[in-house]
């Protein structure tokens, strides 16, 4: 198949490009590098740089390609930044689908993958499911559930197919057979806990700051589930293939055990071998407590299985991009 990979610039769309030319197809990655970075983009797939909010760039884009399938991973992804922000969210991440989604049905390409998230739920201490109750915490999860439900509605009067992969933490990087690694996160800003801990042992932060030790969990500290996004990249493989069974598919993406920031930090000074002092803070606007997935239903449905579900070793490879990339792709983009 020609697959479009929006977002493909970013952490996760590159990985899955890579994985989708890996499997046999071709992608086309359409990115504004606002987050992402031309030097992510896999060598083999064709790249366009231009903004989901330009309609008449998306027509010519799908009259080029001849698509087969999206895979939409574009989107502002900070939690913290879209409580600042919600009018960029909204904007960005909503709005900007919509004018996909229209591109998409009025050239015909009726298959997508979306990249949904686990901050549509409500915390839960248990693993969630799919039909666990929707309560976003913040502006980000909310976008992510109004582009579903978006989703949900073009499926219904425009027959579009979809699968909707609601990710619980991404992490992790891409290392090669002779432990090189190839491709990892380098989100700009970054805020997410396992990149920013490594950031200590680099010598580019004096601390790691826990937000919030008062939360109802066993050390006060938020719970969550961290997925290896070389995983993330194999369910959407399996997802594209299963379009043509299965019209609406809606799976969590998770290794259904949960690990707290402490948990996290000690297990990143066992790999580096680093104290990573950390400094405790005030609870950050918009986290919720417990995150956890179940992911039965696309193990049970796609035989889906994470390859790497042990969080030292998804540590140890995030630790092997970081080191040998202390600025990212900055210095091969320049
Ligand atoms: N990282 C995670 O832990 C996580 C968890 C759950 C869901 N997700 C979702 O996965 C997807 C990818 O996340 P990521 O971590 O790779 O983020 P990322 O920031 O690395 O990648 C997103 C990419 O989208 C591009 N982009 C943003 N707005 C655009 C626009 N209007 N037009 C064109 N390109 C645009 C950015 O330049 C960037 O390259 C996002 O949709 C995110 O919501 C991520």
């Amino acid at each position: 198949m020609h697959i479009l990979v929006t977002g493909g610039a970013g952490y996760i769309g590159s990985t899955t490009a890579a994985a989708f030319i890996r499997d046999g197809h071709r992608v086309t990655v359409f990115d504004n590098l606002s987050r992402g970075y031309r030097a992510a983009v896999p060598p083999e797939a064709d790249f366009v740089q231009g903004d989901l909010r330009d309609r008449a760039a998306l027509d010519t884009l799908f009259q080029m390609g001849k698509f087969d399938a999206v895979a939409h991973f574009a989107a502002l992804i900070e939690a913290g930044e879209s409580m600042q922000k919600a009018g960029l969210y909204f904007r960005n991440n909503v709005c900007y689908s919509q004018t996909l989604l229209d591109a998409m049905i009025a050239h015909g390409v009726k298959r997508l993958v979306f990249s949904s998230t686990a901050a549509v739920y409500a915390s839960k201490d248990a693993p969630l499911s799919e039909d666990d109750p929707y309560a976003p915490a913040n502006v980000y999860g909310e976008t992510k559930l109004m582009i579903e439900r978006m989703i949900h509605w073009y499926h219904q009067r425009e027959g579009l197919r979809y699968c909707i992969l609601r990710y619980f933490n991404a992490c992790g990087a891409t290392v090669d057979e002779h432990g090189r690694a190839v491709r990892g996160e380098a989100h700009q800003p970054e805020t997410h806990l396992i990149p920013l801990t490594l950031q200590v042992p680099l010598g580019q932060r004096p601390h790691i700051s826990i937000f919030g030790t008062d939360y109802p969990t066993p050390d006060g500290t938020c719970i969550r589930d961290y997925v290896h996004v070389e995983d993330l990249a194999s369910a959407h493989v399996l997802a594209l293939a299963a379009l043509d069974e299965r019209p609406a598919m809606t799976y969590n993406l998770g290794n259904g055990q949960g690990y707290s920031v402490r948990q996290v930090i000690q297990v990143a000074r066992e790999v580096t071998g680093h104290p990573i002092p950390a400094v405790e803070t005030a609870r950050r606007p918009g986290d919720s407590p417990i995150l956890v997935a179940s992911a039965e239903k696309i193990n049970h449905e796609l035989g889906w299985q994470p390859r790497y579900p042990n969080l030292h070793d998804i540590i140890a490879s995030a630790w092997t991009w970081h080191r040998t990339h202390p600025h990212g792709y900055l210095d091969q983009d320049a």
